[in-house]
């Protein structure tokens, strides 16, 4: 008797829902992953029954009475009925997960042994966010991240956008969409998405904004004064995303290496000049500022020293052979009257003579290096 019952009203059900039916509003729901959904629900019947039993059971529906679901101990934690037993039959399911995604049926059975089952049912679709973005973008570039859902979010979501965990503040304009136009390096970032009001966030992903060589420059070490015969390294710095490889040398007008080192050794005075590096990578190159090598050749610091020896030893010569010759004009017009005069002389030729050694003490230690 039950069964055939049964069948007769999901008949009436499927031509005019008479007094007898069940809706849901809205009958479609995208959830996203851990968060609470409501299925709101109202149900009516005709007047003269009782509600027995109200509960909610999910699809698919095998065998002659479905379950309820808050026995099934999956359930039984997350459900909870806010309905009542006249026509309210608003239900709450909390963190939602993948599994959850069923058609859910709302099923009452009143004092005459009546049972309805409310279908079509709700449908519960599950989703996680997802950021969608191009992985590699060149400086300059317009560039649109997307927050992405398997289905639809209820249309009023607002997106929250995370650069390295921090919020990024954007105009909140219920897009799912961060546009970067024009991306610059500093965008480049772990990023990752939310709806306002759920705590759930997207997975972080990489955004690298890649831009040409910056910022060149050459390091010289030993950095000052270079002698023939030194070591000497050139080193090119710059700045790019991806890091650039391809270096080359220039020396006045022509190409002298490559490699981001310029080792020479055994420097000579033939290496002197202007010296500049070009770095390289795919989105373009940059030259650096020229640096200017002044090779000291030895050769040329002996003759230096040599000269330096040759006048100071020719002016100790001219001092001596000075004061030999005053010395010998003194004797020469020697009278005891002028003895006064004599000695006085005498200690000024001594004063000239100290005059002249710090000219030649001074002289020697600024020449060397
Ligand atoms: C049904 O109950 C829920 C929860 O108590 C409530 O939010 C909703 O407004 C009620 N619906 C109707 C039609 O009364
Ligand atoms: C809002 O979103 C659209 C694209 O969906 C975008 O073109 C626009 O710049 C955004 N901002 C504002 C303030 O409208
Ligand atoms: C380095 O760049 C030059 C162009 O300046 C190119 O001819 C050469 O093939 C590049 N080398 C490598 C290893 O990419
Ligand atoms: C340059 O010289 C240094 C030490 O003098 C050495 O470690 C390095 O490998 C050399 N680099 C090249 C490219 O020759």
């Amino acid at each position: 008797m039950a069964p055939l019952s049964v069948i007769f009203l999901l008949m009436i059900h499927g031509v005019s829902s008479g007094d007898w039916g069940v809706s849901y509003s809205p009958s479609r729901i995208c959830a996203l992953k851990d968060s609470t959904v409501i299925m709101r629900c109202t149900y009516t019947y005709p007047t003269g029954h009782q509600i027995k039993k109200a509960f909610w059971s999910k699809g698919p529906v095998r065998g002659e009475e479905p379950p309820d679901l808050s026995n099934d101990p999956e359930y039984s934690q997350r459900l909870q009925y806010l309905g009542d037993k006249q026509q309210n039959c608003t239900v709450r399911l909390s963190h939602v997960t993948l599994k959850d995604e069923h058609e859910y049926y709302f099923r009452f059975i009143t004092d005459k042994d009546v049972k309805w089952i409310g279908k079509p049912g709700v449908t519960l679709t599950v989703t996680d966010l997802q950021v969608e973005s191009p992985e590699r973008v060149t400086e300059g570039d317009s560039v649109t991240l997307t927050c992405k859902s398997s289905c639809a979010l209820t249309d009023r979501a607002t997106f929250i956008w995370y650069r390295n965990s921090l919020k990024i503040l954007t105009e909140s304009n219920f897009s799912n969409k961060l546009s970067l136009n024009p991306v610059r390096r500093e965008d480049s970032g772990r990023y990752s998405c939310a709806v306002d009001g759920h705590t759930r966030i997207s997975t972080e992903v990489q955004l690298n904004v890649m831009y040409p060589p910056q910022n060149t420059f050459v390091g010289v070490s030993p950095c000052c004064e270079i002698e023939e015969g030194d070591s000497v390294t050139l080193n090119c710095i710059s700045d790019s995303n991806p890091p650039a490889l391809n270096f080359s040398w220039i020396k006045g007008g022509t190409t002298v290496g490559s490699g981001r080192i310029l080792n020479i050794s055994k420097i000579s005075s033939d290496d002197s000049g202007e010296y500049k590096c070009k770095s390289i990578n795919e989105h373009g190159e940059k030259y650096s500022d020229t640096v200017t090598l002044n090779v000291m050749s030895t050769g040329c610091l002996e003759i230096l020293y040599a000269s330096i020896g040759v006048v100071c030893g020719a002016a100790v010569i001219i001092t001596m052979v000075l004061i030999w010759v005053s010395k010998w004009m003194k004797k020469r017009n020697y009278t005891p009257t002028s003895q006064m005069s004599q000695s006085r002389n005498h200690y000024d030729k001594r004063e000239a003579c100290d005059d002249d050694q710090p000219v030649y003490e001074n002289a020697t230690p600024n020449m060397r290096p």
